[in-house]
């Protein structure tokens, strides 16, 4: 395999020197993956031609040796947290099934846990429309919840609240790269009786408290779009399970419901396989991921500093609670009501110096038109709808430099520094020099 560019090398904190001064210049994309398939490009090849002398195109080899080393992935943790209670118990291997999308493994995860039509399943209300999708595509009953405003991760204090005898599941959602945390998701399982199926499709490798996305609930549905934490060439997925007769019927579900061929036992089955391309690409990138991650969580200690005298104006990182075990697959900023400009103006003056941004999500899931149905109105997650109206998502990947980071947030101070002389003039408190100000002059 060919060896990477050694990732350490962006870091430390890189000066502003003459040397990467012109790459301080350039644009600085939202998301670039050239710097993980360029050093790899060769393998990749290497992963076509053995798929084309083998001939195992859909469910081969590197299907189910992804499967494995996956999901054993998910269950080792580094322990960079204190373990708050016990640590996870694991009595037999853990089970991978590569499927289509993240979006089918939580649809298809959640009925092969059990959740049948009607079945109310609680989700946050900020997250990426495909939970939302995968809990309706199963037939069960959405149910939304708030979230904490400071971390943005489901409110669990909302959840316990929104039980009713209609409950059967909960799907919280790692979001950005952070864990819900796995103790009060067991506590608020076992209090109520409920499955857990983890949305893990933004944490892959995430910890806290002991334990690694994917391990907490009886599920765990993964995503490998390109953009992830560990991404493939195109649509992948992966449900990731404990009870082998969750991943047996999840492996019926993706193969139009045959538990061997032409034989169909499991009805609403569908076609939604990992193709053995895609996991073969995935197999090189594994190794990585956790050295990836390392550096995502050090590129964002180097954002939170480099933001850090920005708190005053309003300007607040989505907080950090389970330090090293943040995976940040992406690294969100406020722009809170106390910034001299709105979100929608930093943006628009962000991109016009060549930097790119996102917003994940402008609209909150029970805002979505296509949901209207289900009866939620705005005012319903006031946590939610604010985070939608104040979040910012700046450049994160592992081939970011802090040179590109400095100047993100030099830009940043310079716009917000010119919006406070702006509101300052606008309010007469001090005098705009390109003005004729006649008698005061
Ligand atoms: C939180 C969350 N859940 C589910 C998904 C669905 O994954 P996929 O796009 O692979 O269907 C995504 C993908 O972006 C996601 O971010």
């Amino acid at each position: 395999m060919t060896s990477f560019v050694p990732i350490a090398a962006h870091l430390p904190p890189a000066q502003l020197t003459a040397a990467n001064l012109t790459a301080a210049k350039a644009p600085v994309p939202f998301v670039d993956l050239s710097w993980q398939h360029n050093p790899i490009q060769a393998d990749i090849l290497a992963v076509v031609e053995a798929v084309l002398a083998k001939g195992d195109y859909v469910l081969g080899q590197a299907v189910t040796e992804f499967e494995a080393a996956f999901a054993q992935a998910c269950y080792q943790t580094t322990q960079v947290n204190d373990l708050v209670g016990d640590e996870p118990a694991l009595d037999s291997t853990p089970y991978g099934v590569g499927v289509g999308c993240g979006t089918d493994a939580i649809a298809l995860g959640l009925r092969a846990c059990g959740i049948c039509e009607g079945d109310e399943v609680i989700l946050p209300a900020n997250t990426f429309v495909a939970t939302l999708i995968g809990i309706t595509a199963a037939g069960a009953v959405p149910i939304f919840v708030d979230c904490d405003p400071q971390t943005a991760l489901m409110d669990l204090t909302a959840a316990a609240a929104a039980i009713t005898p209609k409950t059967r599941a909960i799907v919280p959602v790692h979001l950005y790269g952070q864990m819900v945390s796995p103790q009060g998701l067991l506590a608020l399982a076992a209090q109520h009786n409920l499955i857990v199926l983890e949305d893990s499709a933004q944490a892959h490798l995430a910890e806290r408290e002991g334990y690694r996305a994917g391990s907490v609930g009886l599920a765990a549905a993964f995503s490998f779009y390109p953009s992830k934490n560990l991404g493939a060439l195109g649509d992948g997925g992966m449900l990731v399970t404990r009870e082998e007769v969750v991943a047996q019927t999840v492996r019926s579900l993706r193969n139009y419901g045959a538990t061997r061929k032409y034989f169909h036992t499991d009805p609403g089955g569908t076609n939604s396989r990992l193709d053995t391309l895609q996991a073969g690409v995935l197999l090189l990138k594994l190794p990585h991921l956790q050295a990836w991650n390392s550096v995502r969580n050090r590129l964002a200690a180097y954002y939170d500093s480099a933001l850090a005298p920005l708190a005053t104006d309003g300007l607040l990182p989505i907080k950090n609670i389970s330090g090293q075990g943040h995976v940040y697959h992406l690294y969100v900023l406020r722009v809170t009501h106390d910034c001299p400009l709105d979100r929608t103006r930093l943006q628009l003056a962000l991109e016009q110096q060549g930097i790119q941004t996102g917003i994940h999500y402008p609209i909150p899931c029970h805002l979505q038109p296509a949901y209207k149905s289900l009866g939620y109105r705005a005012g319903d997650f006031p946590h939610a709808e604010m985070l939608s109206q104040e979040i910012l998502s700046l450049p994160m990947y592992p081939g970011l430099t802090t040179a590109q980071i400095d100047r993100v947030v030099e830009t940043i101070k310079s716009v917000v520094s010119a919006a406070k002389i702006q509101t300052l003039q606008d309010s007469g408190i001090i005098l705009d020099p390109g003005l004729d100000h006649g008698d005061l002059t």
